[in-house]
């Protein structure tokens, strides 16, 4: 990093506070501001983390203007055509791409960890049928720092390699097992004779009574949404769970709380979102009712799956998705599904109405998820648990990257107080 200054003068004081710039490899510059209280008595206030960088970090670079997204300096559109899932976990995991041998390896102990503690589906059964899977989720991934004793010394490297591969390899297994209580199906083992996508998908959708074949058009759609969702630098669930593990919490623990943060509609929910909206449209004839609402300033309604607070040109993960959704709706001959067609219509009027085109609002990568999964026979409230599985692996190397910064310390962010001065304490029969 460079170093450049900035001058900061508070009021009318005479002294002028010098805090180094810092540039990173791209991006905009950051002004470090770690002395300014110490210096001036002043904090900086930046609520939503407008212009805060939290971190250093040489994971994922994004620039919303331009509607980029890189792992580890490699484009993503790139990766998803040319990748799979595994190679991009290890390449998040590890800075590098594996050659071949490391590949083989990695990919073989990953499946050495994809069972769970048996013990563990007697939690699942604890679980209302109705529960939602994500409640179950992070619940149970919480459950296996009760499990595995022997990954829990943060400050032992070999014991947070095991950590790692302990949350990439069970993570589907958990997602999988979910869905199966939520519907009163036996829960199916990993099969280690697929690879990890195609294994969730046997988990997810084979019985113990009749063979099931994994659709290999389905599968490979499914490994690009793992590989476009597989991390997004410093996001709400990730910002969880870096502030989780800064005090030294078991991963498990962390992840879990990333899991927790996903969940809301603004964040990972969103693509459930897409689902519920199309299906209250309901038909092609009430699009225009409901493109009125979107643009309507007194109506809280908005287009779920469109727009994005960083990317202000079109979401590159959407580039990507569209082109695979569309084969996969062919693949499964639902061209003509209603839902789908509502969906389609939805992205032609905002891709060419000026509502939309004014205020950069293209389709995110959740409206294009969601239909995928949705023409997949994949329920809607598993959406997000999809989005789990995938994020595991960003989630668990911002996890290590921050465990092993020399710099590292307990995440603790201060406010702006605008609550009482010191008050009397009244007792209660002298209260009005
Ligand atoms: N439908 C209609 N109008 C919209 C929408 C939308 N989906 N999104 C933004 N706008 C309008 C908004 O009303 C405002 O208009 P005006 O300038 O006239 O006041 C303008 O666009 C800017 O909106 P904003 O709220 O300032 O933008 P933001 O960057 O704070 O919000 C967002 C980003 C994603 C929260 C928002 O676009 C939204 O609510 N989208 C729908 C939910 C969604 O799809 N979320 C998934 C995001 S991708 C998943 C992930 O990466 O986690």
């Amino acid at each position: 990093m460079t170093t450049k200054k900035a001058i900061l003068k508070i009021g009318k004081s005479k002294t002028a506070h010098e805090l180094s710039v810092y540039s990173g490899t791209e991006g905009p510059d950051a002004i470090d501001v770690t002395a300014l209280y110490n210096e001036s008595g002043c904090f900086t206030y930046d609520p939503g983390f407008m212009s805060t960088a939290s971190c250093d970090s040489t994971i994922t670079y994004i620039d919303g203007e331009k509607g980029i997204l890189r792992y580890r300096g490699y484009d993503i559109a790139e990766l998803a055509k040319k990748s799979n899932f595994m190679e991009v976990c290890y390449l998040l995991l590890h800075g590098e791409l594996p050659n071949k041998k490391e590949y083989g390896l990695f990919v073989s102990e990953v499946k050495k960890y994809s069972l769970v503690h048996e013990q563990l589906q007697f939690l699942y059964r604890g679980f209302p049928r109705f529960s939602h899977p994500m409640a179950i989720m992070s619940g149970a991934f919480a459950s296996l720092s009760a499990f595995y004793h022997d990954s829990l010394d943060i400050r032992n490297k070999e014991q947070r390699k095991l950590a790692a591969l302990r949350m990439i390899a069970k993570t589907p297994t958990l997602a999988a097992m979910a869905y199966k209580y939520s519907i009163g199906r036996p829960f199916i083992y990993p099969r280690n004779d697929l690879d990890y996508t195609a294994n969730f998908l046997h988990m997810l959708f084979a019985s113990p009574s009749e063979e099931y074949v994994v659709n290999k058009v389905l599968a490979k759609a499914m490994d690009t949404i793992f590989i476009l969702h597989a991390d997004h630098e410093q996001n709400a669930s990730t910002s969880t769970v870096r502030l989780a593990g800064s005090s030294g919490a078991n991963p498990f623990a962390c992840i879990s709380a990333g899991i927790a943060s996903l969940w809301g509609p603004a964040h990972g929910g969103a693509n459930e979102a897409v689902i519920n909206m199309l299906e209250k449209i309901g038909d092609i004839k009430n699009i225009p009712n409901f493109i009125k609402k979107a643009k309507d300033k007194n109506d809280p309604f908005r287009l779920m799956g469109f727009g994005h607070r960083v990317y202000k040109n079109y979401d590159p993960r959407a580039s990507v998705l569209r082109d695979t959704c569309h084969s996969v709706l062919k693949e499964l001959g639902m061209q003509n599904n209603t839902l789908l067609k509502i969906a389609v219509t939805l992205e032609e009027i905002a891709l060419t109405d000026t509502y939309f085109i004014e205020r950069k609002l293209y389709p995110n990568v959740d409206f294009y998820s969601g239909i995928i999964y949705k023409a997949m026979g994949i329920p809607s409230n598993l959406f997000t648990v999809l989005f789990a599985i995938a994020r595991t692996i960003g989630w668990v190397a911002q996890w290590k990257e921050m465990i092993e910064d020399p710099k590292q310390k307990i995440g603790r962010p201060r406010q702006l107080y605008t609550g009482y001065k010191l008050r009397k304490y009244v007792p209660v029969a002298k209260r009005k």
